[in-house]
């Protein structure tokens, strides 16, 4: 632990696909031992925590984003005692595990909402979002993120249910106590076994609008959006009211010794650090996606590093994300190149940085013929560019059959560059984007600067962004190269080169008239740490 900083604000998270990162039992879809038999590469990587993608019973309508029991194992991924040596074995090596806590909406294939379902006056009816519709149509003009309306009628009671996501995800009513306190429950049952935080997905849907007015539409809709983009959501979404129940989360999380409580949570900068809490007795690292949008420019990054480091409330840690399994590629996004840049980008800014698997060797946006499709959001809206199949398929271990993934079939098909893009080659290569990756976590471990420094933007100019991080009087510079073509660097900058991101420079002396290769990026420790 460097100072008094928390072990989730000094380390790096680290995002498994359980379905896609290591299979032990041969039927194609990865599980929890084969995590345990990979931990030995995450730690070599240099993370200190892994996020596991829901592992729980469900009906895989949206790939365990439908939970049908929320204290148990889908027999998919293994057993209880599966998860309990994972979490043993992981500890063991200095890893934290967090848990994908999915509290806004249950399968339809809950018990909860089996009964709630089967007549009015159960007690449960009220632990999900029932309406009478409005004239022959549904209660409001809400929509589903998936496509369509948010309300789906249930002919044997005559009303309707919301669902923010598939009809199979009826969304819980979290204004009823007893919802909260069986959800905190849930909490506690992992947080005793052992688990050290939670990701809470969607976040900001948690509460709506408890007089359910219709959401006005979006002025910025374009043509080519998704549907779901046609109105903004500012009844259906980040009611203020959701603070309370994100305060009733971290209570419980704060029962437990050095927790943390994680938010997705898809908003601007401004908004987003409202789920801080109001006395920081919110999530402890609210998702930061920002930079997942954002042009890919020095200007347009410079100018959110700098926006999101001034909205953040005092005391407040930031976070920076990436990717994940609901975006494409980082390397597809941006190029190959710049995701080399975007790698230092990552793990030299403040903050809490988040890698998504398989990113570290550069793996790409895969395309999945239409026989192949497995996302429900690709098969509800098709050929629209939605599908998420593509940045959730197996991690390229080897050459071998496979990648090394599975004995079995794949349940989705891999990349076809795996034969060369994967762990084992890169590890022999010197230069690969995974030894790039190591060398940064190796560099952001070894330097506190790096890992809970300061930030200051030095210069932004033209495709260059440079920066200085400090701690307790010590600093370094980092210089990134965000276009094709050579830059020449500032004559003042003199010091010791400790990284390239092209894995060729380090540790040398800065040269006279130093010039910055296209996509180049370097971590500087200066002469005088002005
Ligand atoms: C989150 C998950 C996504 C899922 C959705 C509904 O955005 O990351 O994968 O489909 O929630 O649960």
């Amino acid at each position: 632990m460097i100072d008094n900083f928390r072990w989730w604000q000094s380390g790096v998270l680290y995002q498994i696909y359980p379905r896609s990162f290591q299979d032990s039992d041969g039927d194609g879809v990865g599980d929890l031992r084969g995590i345990i038999a990979r931990l030995p590469y995450l730690r070599e990587l240099g993370v200190d925590a892994l996020w596991l993608s829901p592992v729980f019973p469900s009906p895989m309508a949206d790939f365990g984003y439908d939970i049908s029991d929320y204290t148990g194992i889908d027999p998919l991924f293994g057993a209880m005692a599966d998860f309990d040596a994972l979490v043993a074995a992981a500890h063991a090596q200095g890893l934290k595990v967090i848990l994908d806590l999915v509290p806004n909406h249950t399968s339809d294939r809950h018990p909860w909402f089996i009964e709630s379902r089967s007549s009015r006056n159960n007690p449960k009816r009220d632990w999900y979002i029932w309406r009478d519709g409005q004239g022959s149509g549904p209660p409001n003009n809400w929509l589903s993120e998936f496509g369509g309306s948010a309300w789906q009628f249930d002919e044997a009671s005559g009303q309707y249910y919301y669902h923010a996501f598939l009809r199979s995800q009826p969304d819980l009513n979290w204004r009823n106590p007893d919802v909260r306190e069986a959800m905190h429950e849930v909490m506690r049952f992992w947080l005793r076994r052992g688990v050290d935080g939670f990701r809470v997905d969607v976040m900001w849907h948690l509460i709506k609008d408890a007089q359910f007015r219709d959401d006005p539409p979006n002025p910025d809709f374009m043509a080519g959006m998704p549907p779901y983009q046609e109105l903004s959501h500012i009844h259906s979404t980040d009611r203020p009211e959701v603070q309370d129940i994100v305060a009733g989360l971290r209570r419980v999380m704060d029962e437990f010794e050095d927790r943390v409580l994680i938010g997705e949570i898809y908003l601007p900068p401004e908004k987003l650090t409202a789920y801080y809490g109001k006395n920081l007795d919110g999530a402890q690292l609210p998702f930061n996606f920002s930079l997942i949008g954002t042009p890919w420019t020095a200007q347009s990054v410079g100018d959110l590093i700098d926006r999101y480091e001034k909205v953040l409330p005092q005391g407040a840690w930031p976070n920076w994300v990436l990717g994940n399994h609901d975006r494409m590629r980082l390397a597809s996004r941006i190029g190959e190149d710049q995701a080399r840049l975007a790698a230092m980008l990552l793990l030299t800014l403040r903050g809490t940085p988040t890698l998504y698997y398989g990113d570290e060797i550069g793996m790409t946006q895969v395309t999945i013929p239409p026989d192949r499709v497995r996302d429900p959001w690709e098969k509800n809206l098709p050929g629209r560019g939605l599908g998420r199949d593509g940045c959730r398929t197996p991690m390229q271990w080897d050459q071998s059959r496979h990648a090394g993934f599975t004995n079995g079939e794949p349940w989705l098909p891999l990349g076809d560059d795996f034969a060369r893009r994967n762990v084992a080659a890169e590890t022999a290569d010197k230069t690969s984007m995974l030894n790039l990756y190591r060398a940064l976590l190796d560099l952001r471990r070894k330097r506190p600067e790096l890992a809970v420094g300061s930030y200051r933007r030095i210069l932004q100019d033209g495709d260059l962004l440079v920066y200085q991080r400090e701690h307790q009087g010590r600093g370094l510079i980092v210089a990134l190269n965000f276009g094709s073509h050579i830059i020449p660097l500032p004559k003042d900058l003199n010091g010791q080169i400790l990284l390239s991101n092209f894995m060729d420079r380090l540790n040398c002396p800065v040269p006279i008239d130093f010039t910055l290769r296209g996509a180049e990026g370097v971590v500087i420790l200066p002469d005088s740490p002005g």
